[in-house]
């Protein structure tokens, strides 16, 4: 599967390239004495700067690469795996380069930009690992449409039963057939439920309404709220579906952008050294 070997890619090749660039510039730093104590103004700060730098914008070209229809000799997919271990050795090689120097300054921002943008990629590569699965267990065989489809076969089918019943009960499963909304604003997509749905409000009008009713009323009544059971079920699968969607989407909302301010601050960071210092 695709995301699941995104960790796992070619034998693990980019975590050990990124346990090995770790391993040498820890070495380095360990080793390194240089007069004045470290800081990123010697030789191996300015390394470990200019390798951090160039690496984030390898990082950033990820999204333009990712974007690209023609494919390269490595898959997306190795990419993704190069891009998840070596944005992580950035928090090894920027804290040397910093020499644990930090404070309330252009450079500390450029680092906390930095250390967000990598924390929200851990995020994203949790939901990456996860999404798979729950699509799957959710729907099972089941498509999005497939499933909007029967909502609106059941809703017809509720709508002809309701006729012989109670005026309430006939409005109630209307408003159901009507009011009833999937998706929405970011966060009722990511709730992945709606308090105010109109069909959990038909399913509690009937339970109400249904038990002052006899007879055959009573049967089509059981008929009725049978329906709109099953319609909530559905309901709640295509919900859950899109919640795990929009889970995968959200989060770049966050690493994007902060990766854009890490560039900005990143270059206020160089120009501030070279030219202010
Ligand atoms: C071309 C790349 C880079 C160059 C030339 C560079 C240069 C320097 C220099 C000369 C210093 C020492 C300044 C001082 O001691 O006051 C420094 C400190 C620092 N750099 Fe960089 N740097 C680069 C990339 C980065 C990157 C990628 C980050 C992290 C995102 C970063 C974060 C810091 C921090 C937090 C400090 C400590 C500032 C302080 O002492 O308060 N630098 N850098
Ligand atoms: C400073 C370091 C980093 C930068 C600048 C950076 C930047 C980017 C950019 C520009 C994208 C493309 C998103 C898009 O255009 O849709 C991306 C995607 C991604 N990044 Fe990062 N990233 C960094 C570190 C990390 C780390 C450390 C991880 C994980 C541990 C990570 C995980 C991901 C994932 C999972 C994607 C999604 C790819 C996709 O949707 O196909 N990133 N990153």
């Amino acid at each position: 599967m695709r995301h699941q070997s995104l960790l796992e890619y070619a034998n693990y090749r980019y975590f050990r390239i990124a346990a090995v660039v770790i391993a040498l510039v820890t070495g380095w730093y360990l080793w390194d004495d240089p007069p004045g104590g470290p800081n990123g103004g010697t030789w191996l700060g300015y390394t470990l700067g200019t390798l951090g730098a160039l690496l984030i914008l390898w990082l950033l070209w990820f999204g333009i690469r990712k974007r690209r229809y023609s494919r390269g000799t490595v898959p997306l997919l190795g990419w993704l795996s190069a891009h998840v271990y070596l944005g992580t050795t950035l928090i090894v090689i920027a804290t040397l380069h910093a020499a644990f120097q930090v404070g309330l300054n252009v450079h500390t921002l450029a680092y906390v930009l930095m250390l967000f943008v990598i924390f929200s990629g851990f995020y994203g590569v949790y939901v990456y690992l996860q999404a798979p699965r729950q699509l799957t267990d959710n729907m099972g065989d089941e498509t999005r449409s497939s499933l909007l489809l029967k909502i609106g076969d059941l809703d017809k089918q509720a709508r002809e039963l309701a006729l012989g019943l109670p005026d309430a009960i006939n409005q109630a499963v209307l408003s159901a057939a009507q009011n009833t909304r999937i998706g929405g604003s970011w966060r009722r997509q990511l709730a992945g439920n709606d308090p105010r749905c109109a069909t959990a409000a038909a399913v509690r009008k009937l339970q109400e309404i249904g038990k002052s009713l006899r007879g055959e009323d009573a049967r089509t009544h059981q008929q009725l709220y049978t329906l709109l059971l099953r319609k909530q079920e559905l309901l709640a699968t295509v919900r859950r579906d899109i919640a795990y969607k929009a889970r995968l989407d959200l989060w770049l909302y966050f690493h994007v952008p902060a990766s854009i301010a890490l560039l900005a601050a990143l270059i206020a960071h160089v120009f501030s050294v070279f030219f202010y210092w």
